[in-house]
């Protein structure tokens, strides 16, 4: 039974990975999850799936080596994917050195560790080991408004906020194993991900929860920027193409050419929540454009990201299967679902958090 041992997946899009993988491979494959949990990491997500005897979950800090090297002693990891990071470009800007810590310090602490347990003393690897290192478009910084060009896996790395100079730090440290040491890993660049258990510090859940609330949807700078968004169920399913079938060393750009601009995004929602509200629901009174106000831009703002997806799709026969206007509906309805969910992480500090990041 192949063994997984998967980070950050108390997060976002670890989550969903976890849920698209039992469903997929079932019993066959066994699963450790190691998170610190975050305010972004909560095993709510996971509630459906933690009793299963082929589930771990480990709380520990990929920054602490001795916790990690003791994963891999007590298991043989056939499979790491590693997700846990600090993921929010505005918290980035305001603490920039925990995501240097985490996202830097944490994956050279994974690294380390899968290299001590697969290497061989000829310095060859035990068979069939594989290292994922999920991270982002971001990393290659911002395209012109011209909507022809896009990010290829050969376009420069060109970061801008501290969030993506750190994933970029950390997608140079697993080049670096793979050049000096031939270690087994691919890295994967994603385009921005949206679906169920996303934390609504980031736009589109939180402009459904401001919206399903009355609250003003904030919107930076001009609102013309524009995002590449992929349901997250895609990204999932890439992750496991890439580690099953990709070229071990090879990067991939994951992305399902879905470019819109963010003004766009809040109208799209807007108009979903409206058709998919019955006529009787008082919410249904308050949920209009109005709510929509511009507000100070975001330091250091980058304009355009697109994602080219030739190379995955040549490489691993990948493509999305979840167009944007299927994908949104599946979302909101989760979040219509979901409102304890809601509830629960915009409690307590979340508070904080928005009072302070929106005043
Ligand atoms: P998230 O913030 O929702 O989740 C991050 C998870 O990592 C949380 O569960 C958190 O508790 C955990 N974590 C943080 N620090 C940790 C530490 N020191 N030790 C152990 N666990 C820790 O993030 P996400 O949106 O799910 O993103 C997951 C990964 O995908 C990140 O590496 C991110 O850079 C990358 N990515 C995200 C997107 C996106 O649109 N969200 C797009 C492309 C790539
Ligand atoms: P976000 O979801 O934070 O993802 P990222 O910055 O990683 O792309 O933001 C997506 C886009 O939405 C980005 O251009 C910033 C913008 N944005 C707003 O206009 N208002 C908001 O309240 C937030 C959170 C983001």
């Amino acid at each position: 039974m192949r063994t997984y041992l998967v980070t950050g997946g108390a997060g976002f899009i670890g989550s969903n990975y976890i849920h698209y993988m039992f469903k997929k491979y079932g019993d066959s494959i066994r699963i450790i999850n190691v998170d610190v949990l975050t305010y972004a990491g909560n095993l709510e997500n996971l509630k459906d799936i933690a009793d299963r005897p082929n589930y771990t979950f480990v709380k520990a800090d990929i920054c602490d080596k001795e916790a990690i090297e003791k994963i891999f002693e007590e298991n043989d990891i056939d499979r790491v994917v590693h997700f846990a990071a600090e993921s929010h470009v505005d918290r980035s800007i305001k603490n920039p050195e925990i995501f240097v810590k985490t996202n830097v310090l944490g994956t050279a602490v994974m690294l380390n560790a899968a290299r001590k347990a697969w290497e061989k003393e000829d310095g060859t690897y035990i068979e069939d080991k594989k290292f994922l290192h999920v991270s982002t478009d971001e990393v290659y910084g911002s395209l012109p408004d011209d909507d022809t060009a896009f990010f290829y896996e050969t376009t420069p790395i060109d970061p801008h906020s501290p969030y993506s100079a750190s994933k970029a730090s950390s997608d140079m440290l697993v080049k670096a194993y793979i050049d000096t040491y031939h270690f087994p890993a691919n890295i994967t660049n994603c385009s921005n991900n949206y679906g169920p258990y996303q934390f609504p510090e980031k736009l589109i859940p939180l402009i459904i929860n401001n919206a399903l609330q009355g609250k003003k949807l904030p919107v930076y700078g001009d609102g013309k920027n524009v995002r590449d968004w992929l349901y997250v169920e895609d990204h999932a399913k890439a992750i496991d193409m890439v580690q099953e079938q990709g070229v071990i060393g090879e990067r991939y750009n994951i992305g399902g050419h879905n470019e819109k601009q963010n003004i766009e995004i809040i109208r799209i929602i807007l108009e979903t929540l409206n058709e998919m509200l019955p006529d009787s629901d008082p919410r249904k009174a308050h949920i209009n454009e109005e709510l929509i106000t511009y507000v100070a831009d975001r330091k250091g703002h980058d304009r355009r990201y697109a994602i080219a997806p030739d190379k995955i799709k040549a490489a691993v026969g990948w493509t999305p299967d979840t167009m944007f206007r299927e994908g949104i509906k599946l979302t909101i309805k989760w979040y219509f679902e979901h409102e304890d969910w809601m509830k629960n992480v915009t409690s307590g500090d979340y508070q904080k958090y928005y009072a302070e990041m929106y005043k």
